[in-house]
């Protein structure tokens, strides 16, 4: 028979690749999605897997929609990846975050517990647990400080799926992930702003690149290297949290200036520091230290940096090109605001 996967976040990044990864080893996947009053769908259609998967409405924030989702998919297994996962916006909504993001986590486990305690159960925790202070790679054991509401409500989780594991006996993970991107990343994520308005320059679209803090160092994977490790870390005999990264970090500066290079252009002078995308607190390095995942696992990944930069350029520039030539297909920047269009909290400080 089928093995069944319910992935909470389905239209997400992760949700989408995930989703695909997992029909490809033969699932039957269902997937939750928020009632939005415009259609979100445009990860599985631009992935051509929205007929293949199978929807179910829930929202984080309505329990008896969580439960209902596991009666309806009955899984063995289930991916929870929907939070509130932008770390700028956590700071304009704390207590939204906190109930979607922290709490979101309880109503799932807690559907698990009472339905059926042998789903297996996928956390997708994060590199943000880590926080400030850290200058060296960054492993299972390492500190945890984290530097944003964003980051707190994930500890929470965290925490929550580890006591689930122990007091319950739930084959509950952690997937401690770092920053992982790809052409479907959300536009407003740093290096989706850079690869979009890279290209849009390079095609005389837009004249400038905003950003905040340049000094900024992450881990940057690429997504559908990641989601093979949601997938290994629920096929092991015992469960387990892992540090999953490339153990090599960047600046924001950096990527900035691979990107205009790609384009054959010198980010200096199309690059602009605007204090509104600095954030009341911000992590300044982080990067993972992947040896358990890859002892215990067999995982390693695949694309590194530099390529990821291209993938990302490369694909933002073939379809803003398609769209000069009159092209529509799904995708999400035609739709998004200049972010200058956009007030938050920050602009007033
Ligand atoms: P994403 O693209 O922002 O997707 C988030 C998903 O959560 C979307 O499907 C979204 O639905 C859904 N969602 C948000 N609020 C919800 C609510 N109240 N009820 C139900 N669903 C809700 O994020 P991602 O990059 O795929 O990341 C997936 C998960 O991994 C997140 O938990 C994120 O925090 C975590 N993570 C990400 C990274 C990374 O670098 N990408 C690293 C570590 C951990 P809509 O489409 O309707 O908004
Ligand atoms: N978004 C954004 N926009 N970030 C900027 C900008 C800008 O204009 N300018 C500089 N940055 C800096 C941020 O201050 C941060 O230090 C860094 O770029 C990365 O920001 P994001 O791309 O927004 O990602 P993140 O690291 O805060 O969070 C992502 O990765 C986490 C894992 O470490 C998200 O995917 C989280 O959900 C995930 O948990």
């Amino acid at each position: 028979m089928k093995k069944r996967a319910l992935i909470t976040g389905i239209t997400g990044q992760d949700g989408a690749y995930l989703a695909k990864f997992l029909l490809e080893k033969g699932y039957e996947v269902y997937g939750t999605y928020r009632r939005l009053s415009s259609p979100n769908f445009w990860r599985l259609q631009y992935l051509d897997i929205f007929e293949k998967v199978n929807l179910i409405p829930a929202d984080l924030v309505d329990t008896g929609s969580i439960v209902e989702a596991v009666k309806i998919s009955e899984p063995d297994e289930i991916y929870h990846l929907a939070a509130q996962s932008f770390v700028g916006a956590s700071f304009e909504q704390p207590i939204g975050t906190g109930e979607v993001t922290g709490l979101g986590v309880t109503r799932v486990l807690e559907a698990i517990r009472q339905i059926d305690p042998g789903i297996k159960f996928y956390q997708a925790s994060t590199s943000e647990l880590y926080g400030r202070g850290h200058s060296s790679s960054l492993n299972e054991n390492s500190p945890f400080r984290p530097a944003s509401p964003y980051a707190a409500a994930k500890l929470y989780g965290y925490w929550l799926t580890r006591q689930y594991r122990e007091a319950y006996g739930i084959f509950a993970c952690n997937g401690i992930l770092f920053n992982h991107e790809s052409p479907l990343r959300g536009l407003e994520f740093v290096t989706r702003k850079i690869s979009n308005a890279v290209a849009k320059i390079a095609l005389g679209i837009e004249k400038e690149l905003r950003l905040g803090n340049l000094e900024a160092k992450r881990d940057w994977g690429y997504a559908p290297d990641y989601v093979e490790s949601m997938w290994l870390m629920l096929q092991q005999k015992e469960p387990d949290d892992y540090v999953i990264g490339t153990n090599e970090s960047h600046s924001v500066k950096e990527f900035a200036e691979r990107a205009f290079d790609i384009v054959g252009l010198d980010w200096q002078e199309y690059v602009k520091v605007d204090k509104r995308f600095l954030r009341p607190l911000d992590v300044n390095f982080l990067q993972g230290d992947y040896s358990k995942a890859k002892a215990k696992l067999g995982w390693k990944p695949k694309v590194k940096f530099d390529k990821l930069v291209k993938i990302m350029v490369n694909e933002d520039l073939n379809r803003w090109e398609r769209w000069l030539n009159g092209e529509r297909f799904p995708w999400d920047a035609p739709n998004y605001p200049s972010e200058a269009k956009i007030i938050t909290r920050v602009l007033r400080v």
